[in-house]
C-alpha cells in the first residue's frame, strides 16, 4: 500500500517534553541582563524557532541591535543557562501519553524518528530515558535549514528508509506543521486548532492519540 503509514516522526520540545519553560527562563534572564522584560507571551513566538532566530526575535522585543559576534556570545550565554536547567531533567518530564504512544508505534512495526531544531536534543533524550525509542535522531546539529524548511523531516525519512508519503509528523509549532507539509508528509498538530489548523488532525496531547487514528489521516 503506497499510502500506508510506515513511520512516525516526532518534534521534541512541546510534543515529547515540556522544555519551553526552561527556554523561557534562560531567555528571560538574558533579557533582564540586557535591561528589558521578556514575557511568557513573547516566548510563544520562539516555539519551534532556531536558537539564533530566537535571539533575533528577543532583541527586537528589547529594541536592541547587535553585530554577529555579540549575538553569538549572547546565544552561547543563554545556552549555558538552558543546559543547566535541562541537565536536571528526568523521565518525570515526559509529556502525558508520549511514552505509551512511542511504545505502541514500535510494537506495531512503525519506525520512529526524532526531528528537532534543538542542538540539545540528544542530552534531553538521554536524561529522560527516551533515546532507545528512536530508530533515527535528527537534531539541530544535522540540519542547515530551520523549520519551516522540510530538511529535518526529509533527513529523518531518509535515515529510516521510508518515503515521505508514508510518514506522519507530530508537531506543536506552526513552522513545524509547514515543514511537514512541505516534506510531503501527513501531520498531527499537538495543541489547539486556532494555531495548528493547517495540520490534518489537531489533538491536545499524545494522550489522545491512537494508531487507528493514524490510518484515517
Ligand atoms: C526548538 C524549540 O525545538 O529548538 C525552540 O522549540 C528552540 O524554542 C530550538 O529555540 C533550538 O534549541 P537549542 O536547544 O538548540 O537552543
Ligand atoms: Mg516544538
Amino acid at each position: 500500500m503506497t499510502n500506508s503509514i510506515q513511520a512516525c516522526l516526532f518534534d521534541l520540545d512541546g510534543v515529547l517534553v515540556d522544555t519551553a519553560k526552561y527556554h523561557f527562563l534562560a531567555w528571560k534572564r538574558l533579557a533582564a541582563e540586557l535591561g528589558f522584560t521578556f514575557t511568557e507571551q513573547d516566548n510563544e513566538k520562539l516555539k519551534g524557532v532556531s536558537r539564533m532566530a530566537s535571539l533575533d526575535i528577543l532583541l527586537k522585543v528589547g529594541g536592541i541591535e547587535l553585530n554577529g559576534t555579540q549575538k553569538q556570545e549572547l546565544a552561547e550565554r543563554k545556552n549555558e543557562w538552558y543546559v543547566e536547567y535541562i541537565s536536571q531533567m528526568d523521565a518525570s518530564e515526559i509529556l502525558p501519553g508520549a511514552l505509551a504512544f512511542l511504545q505502541q508505534c514500535r510494537e506495531n512495526g512503525l519506525k520512529t524518528a526524532l526531528g528537532s531544531a534543538s542542538k540539545n536534543a540528544p542530552m534531553i533524550l538521554r536524561n529522560t530515558g527516551l533515546t532507545p525509542y528512536f530508530d533515527a535522531i535528527i537534531d539541530g546539529t544535522h540540519t542547515s535549514q530551520a523549520k519551516p524548511d522540510p530538511e529535518v523531516f526529509l533527513l529523518g525519512a531518509r535515515e529510516l528508509g521510508v518515503n515521505p508519503e508514508n510518514c506522519v509528523v507530530f508537531e506543536d509549532a506552526e513552522a513545524g506543521i509547514e515543514a511537514a507539509k512541505r516534506a510531503g508528509m501527513r501531520c498531527v498538530g499537538i495543541g489547539t486548532p486556532e494555531t495548528l489548523g493547517a495540520a490534518g488532525l489537531v489533538i491536545p496531547s499524545l494522550e489522545s492519540m491512537t494508531l487507528s487514528m493514524i490510518k484515517k489521516l
